[in-house]
């Protein structure tokens, strides 16, 4: 593919390491970019993206073939239009305030005590000991999913996410997939599907969906608590204020959401030849709308690469936009931030003990955060 001089020198391992840096040239210099290395074209300015999220009719999410169908079944962020809609609206009652608003204010401090208090007094690594528990257990507990411990359905969520990066379709890996899939759908089955049956979906519309919730609902919360802890601790100034101030928690996991986004893009195909910023990307084609591109997007924000805790510069596409915007958004951004304040107010010694590397492009977080306090 010619067109794309600055895209076809980025390769997925650059993104994983650091994305930023690649996707502000990309920004300035070629906004449409295909990255034949990703086998996509990358779209990067803010309102292209949100371009991308609006227009369904151009850019849809029911691919073809569909990655995230195959290795998920038929769900709904593999569907798009009734097909979506019906979907969705079955399920977003369970993640409502109404729903979990309670969950929240009351079960998760208990949760996060609980942790707390079984942590190993020498440290711990805080990505498995505390992040990682309670974003399976907001989704657990969310669902009714009672009948499988949190340590089970985070092994099967790594299997299942292992089916889902298995692009070069590794048989091993492919096994793992296909036993997460079946145990974690076995388990559904007999719990979930239950507690969901006044939604009027089919069983296996049930099981698809949740193990999209589990892809999609376990790591991103689990890499926002760890992120904003990590960012907090490096931004001491902005973490006093926010110990002083406790209005200030909320704005600073929305920051660092904007700042770094854990879920970097959408993935859509191009219905027909579109024209965005003055490229043509072909019917067919498939596109990553980049969030974290978009958040960081120097037309949109003052000093982007910046985390500023007092940024009023309104919203951010990190839960996205248009029909697919997550549906576990208020969940998601509830349970980081009350775990995050939860875990500084308890320790307030809280340090770093060893360097932190954050990694990955479309699913990014610290790879490991040790802490002692
Ligand atoms: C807290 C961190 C979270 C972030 C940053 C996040 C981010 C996103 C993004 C960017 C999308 C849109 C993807 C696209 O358009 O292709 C999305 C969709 C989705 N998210 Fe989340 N998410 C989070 C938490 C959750 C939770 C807790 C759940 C559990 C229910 C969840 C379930 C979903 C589902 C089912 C979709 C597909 C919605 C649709 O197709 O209409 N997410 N999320």
């Amino acid at each position: 593919m010619t067109g794309s001089p600055i895209g076809a020198t980025i390769t997925l391992a650059d993104l994983e390491l650091d994305p930023y840096p690649h996707l502000a040239r990309l920004r300035t210099d070629e906004p449409v970019a295909f990255v034949p290395d990703l086998d996509m074209w990358l779209v990067t300015r803010w309102d292209d993206v949100q371009l991308v999220h609006d227009r369904p009719d151009l850019f849809t999410s029911a691919t073809e073939p569909s990655w995230l169908n195959t290795v998920l079944g038929t769900n709904m962020l593999g569907s798009d239009g009734t097909e979506h809609r019906r979907l969705k609206d079955a399920l977003q009652p369970s993640f409502t305030p109404t729903a979990t608003g309670g969950w929240v204010t009351d079960v998760l401090p208990r949760i996060c005590d609980e942790l707390i208090g079984a942590f190993d007094p020498a440290g711990v690594d805080l990505m498995t000991a505390y992040a990682e528990p309670i974003a399976v257990r907001a989704l657990q507990d969310a669902l009714g999913w009672d009948n499988a411990t949190w340590q089970q359905i985070g092994e099967w969520t790594r299997g299942v996410c292992t089916g889902l990066a298995n692009f070069a379709n590794d048989p091993e890996l492919a096994a793992v997939a296909a036993h997460a899939n079946e145990a974690s759908g076995t388990s559904i089955r007999e719990r979930v599907v239950p507690n969901l049956a006044h939604t009027g979906l089919a069983a296996d519309e049930i099981v698809n969906n949740v193990r999209l919730c589990m892809s999609g609902g376990i790591n991103e919360p689990r890499d926002g608590i760890a992120l904003t802890v990590w960012t907090l601790l490096t931004h001491p100034d902005a973490l006093a204020e926010c110990r002083n101030d406790e209005s200030l928690w909320r704005p600073a996991c929305e920051e660092l959401f904007r700042w770094i986004s854990p879920v970097a893009t959408s993935t859509r195909q191009a219905t027909t030849d579109v024209e965005v910023a003055g490229t043509t990307i072909p019917a067919g084609a498939l596109v990553a709308a980049v969030i974290s591109s978009a958040n960081r997007d120097e037309r949109r924000w003052s000093h982007p690469d910046r985390f500023d805790l007092h940024r009023r510069e309104g919203p951010h596409l990190a839960f996205s936009t248009g029909a697919h915007v997550c549906l576990g958004a208020w969940l998601g951004r509830s349970t980081v931030r009350v775990a995050v304040q939860h875990l500084f107010r308890r320790l307030p010694g809280l340090a770093l003990s060893a360097p932190v590397e954050v990694r990955g492009f479309e699913f990014r977080g610290p790879l490991r955060l040790d802490v002692v306090w």
